[in-house]
């Protein structure tokens, strides 16, 4: 039987390092739905269409997946869609807590999903859309954290010349 996976995400905007975890969720499952949040109390920097965007011009190669955006429960949507794993990334341990907490939760509201945590590559360790996005404000340069169409994108929001 295929095995479908749900990576979701806020991707304010997406990273190499949710690139590098797209690229390994795809060597490992039949289909890979990238979902992006919707509806979030977070205030984003790009629209759910600009994210969408961004997102599809980055997996454009990889035939097994997809992009959408999703409002709710997580599990909802993942068994919606068929999906019966959750892939979420953890860079340090810092990130554990909180996903660990995540996915318990997921799974007692359902245990249809399985979460499963993967790694990105080490070099991408220490990179967040936070601090991208901080570092593209105040003038810094990103070249080699995002794609160079999602670095233009952040100049022309933040009117970096
Ligand atoms: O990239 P992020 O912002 O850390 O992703 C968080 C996300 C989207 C995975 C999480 O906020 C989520 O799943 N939201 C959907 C609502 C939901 O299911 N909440 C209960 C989670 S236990």
């Amino acid at each position: 039987m295929e095995t479908r996976a749900v990576y979701p995400g806020s991707f304010d905007p997406v990273t190499n390092g949710h690139i590098d975890l797209i690229q390994r969720s795809a060597a490992l499952f039949d289909q890979v739905i990238v979902a992006i949040l919707r509806n979030t109390e977070k205030t984003p920097l790009f629209t759910v269409e600009e994210r969408t965007e961004m997102l599809e011009e980055a997996v454009r190669d990889l035939k097994n997946v997809s992009v959408t955006s999703f409002a709710g429960l997580l599990v909802d949507f993942a068994l919606q869609n068929q999906a019966s794993v959750i892939v979420r990334g953890i860079r340090a341990i810092s990130d554990y807590e909180y996903e660990l907490q995540m996915a318990l939760m997921n799974r007692r509201l359902s245990n249809k999903v399985e979460t499963v945590f993967m790694l990105p590559a080490e070099s991408y360790s220490f990179l967040s859309s936070k601090l991208v996005k901080e570092i593209a404000q105040l003038g810094g340069s990103i070249r080699g954290f995002v794609p160079a169409d999602v670095e233009k994108r952040l100049r022309d929001k933040f009117r970096i010349e």
